[in-house]
Formats: structure tokens, C-alpha cells, sequence
């Protein structure tokens, strides 16, 4: 279990402490994939940045597995929006970054699972180059092997496949549900696409304008359905979710 118990961020600006998200309570069951969408600016980003350990000023209480929560501890996965590269490394050793922080023996099974992975998002032939010498949909799809390679308890994904062309979009969509079938990882991810949310997601977030707070949760009973788009179920949800944003994002 994920608790998240009335969770804010603000920005120092100047003197001034602005608002960025939050008050956030949530509590997230093990292994459930959340879909998070909201307006630009609302703290999508924030939040996800105070569950992936890189922001440590925050109020509120945040917990895993019952523990106070601890990237040192907690395996968690984080595919950033600007994809978190290092460009010193090459993308061989930016996907098995995490396995070899963690000290993990590479055995035949994890050769494979690597294998798996960067065949499925079309990166093998890249393995030598370095993020400089990357496209941002590569860079993306990096991030996306590295994140998944880890196989974390949490994961975390800040728009993961926006640089991604429609095909390799759902190429990785799908490469994720296979993924979390396998391994089911406790997910978060934040996407600006309803069609998205609807296919990955297995609850879906709604959050106010900034600083965001949720707004709905939606139990989705769509979750990774095949052909959505001819499900009647879907124009409902679909046509709800719009209404909300349209609306400014309230009910
Ligand atoms: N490092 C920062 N310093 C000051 N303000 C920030 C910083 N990062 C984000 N913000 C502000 O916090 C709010 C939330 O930003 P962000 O989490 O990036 O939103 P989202 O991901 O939903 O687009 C915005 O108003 C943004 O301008
Ligand atoms: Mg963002």
C-alpha cells in the first residue's frame, strides 16, 4: 500500500512560498496502476517528484509497504518528463543503471528480460550511442527500458510516451501492460491523453488547476480493453473525462 496523507508543495519564490499541489490524500493498494491527469501546471510533476525521492521539502506523510518512504530502501522506478539520461553514459548503461547501483549479478534470466525489453522498444542497435546522439523519442524509449528493466516496487511515469509516434506509442502501451502482468508494480503515471488513461489505466485521477488536488477518481472498467474505441462503455467515460476538462477541470 501507497499512503499519501495530505501531501502539499510549495516553491520558494523570491520570499514568497507559492503553492504548487496538494493537499493530496490518497491511499493506493499494491499493485493498482493510477492514471493522473490534469491541467498544465497543476502539480503533476510535483507530485511525482516527492514520490520518487528527488523533492524532500514537502508536508504531509507519505508511506509504502508501511515505512516512511525511502528511495534508498524502496525500489522505485522513475521515467522523468525530460527522461533523466546520463550523458556520460551510453544507453546500455543508462538502461542497467539501477541494476548496477543495486549491485545486481546479471544472470542468464536478467540477460533476457533486458533482451526482452530493448527489442520490444526498438533500442538494441542503440546500445552504443550516447543521449546526445539520440532523438527524443529514442531518448524516451531509454528511459522507458531503463524504468522497466529495474522491475521497482513503485512506478513512476511523467508523460512517458509523449516524444513516441503513434505506433511506438502503442507498442509501449502494450510492452507496459505486458510488463506489469508479469512483475505488477505498484504504477502511477501522469498522461494528457484521455485514450491513454482509458487503456492503462485501472483507476483514473482528475486533478484541479494548480495547486492540484484530486478532483475524481474514476474505477476504470476499461482497463486495457482491445479495440476502446468501439466499446460503448468507452464513449461514456471518454465523454465524461472531456466534460471535466472542458469545464476547467471541476465536477
Ligand atoms: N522548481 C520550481 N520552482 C518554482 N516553481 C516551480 C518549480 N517547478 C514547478 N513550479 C511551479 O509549480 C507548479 C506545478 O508545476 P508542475 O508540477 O511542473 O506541473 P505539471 O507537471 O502539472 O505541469 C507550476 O505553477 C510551476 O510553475
Ligand atoms: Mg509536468
Amino acid at each position: 500500500m501507497l499512503e499519501i496523507d495530505e501531501l502539499s508543495v510549495s516553491y520558494r519564490t523570491g520570499k514568497k512560498m507559492i503553492p504548487a499541489v496538494g493537499p493530496i490524500s490518497i491511499k493506493i493498494a499494491s499493485g493498482d496502476i493510477y492514471a493522473l491527469i490534469g491541467p498544465s501546471g497543476c502539480g503533476k510533476s510535483t507530485f511525482l517528484h516527492v514520490l520518487s525521492g528527488i523533492i524532500k521539502d514537502y508536508s504531509g506523510l507519505v508511506t509504502l509497504k508501511d515505512e516512511g518512504l525511502n528511495p534508498q530502501k524502496h525500489d522505485i522506478g522513475f521515467i522523468p518528463q525530460n527522461f533523466g539520461l546520463l550523458p556520460w553514459k551510453n544507453v546500455q548503461k543508462n538502461c542497467l543503471l539501477s541494476l548496477t547501483i543495486k549491485e545486481q549479478k546479471i544472470d542468464s534470466s536478467l540477460t533476457e528480460r533486458v533482451d526482452y525489453i530493448m527489442n520490444k522498444l526498438n533500442i538494441k542497435s542503440l546500445r552504443d550511442r550516447y543521449p546526445s546522439e539520440l532523438s527524443g523519442g529514442q531518448k524516451q524509449r531509454v528511459a522507458i527500458a531503463r524504468a522497466f528493466i529495474m522491475n521497482p516496487d513503485l512506478l513512476l511515469m511523467d508523460e512517458p510516451f509523449s516524444a513516441l509516434d503513434a505506433l511506438t506509442r502503442e507498442e509501449a502501451q502494450e510492452l507496459f501492460i505486458d510488463i506489469w502482468n508479469q512483475y505488477r508494480p505498484t504504477t502511477i503515471f501522469v498522461t494528457h491523453s484521455i485514450d491513454e488513461a482509458i487503456y492503462m489505466g485501472k483507476k483514473i485521477v482528475i486533478m484541479s488547476h494548480c495547486p492540484g488536488t484530486v478532483v475524481e477518481i474514476i474505477d476504470n472498467p476499461l482497463f486495457n480493453t482491445e479495440n476502446l474505441r468501439e466499446n460503448k462503455e468507452y464513449l461514456k467515460l471518454s465523454a465524461h473525462l472531456r466534460n471535466v476538462v472542458k469545464k476547467g477541470w471541476k465536477i
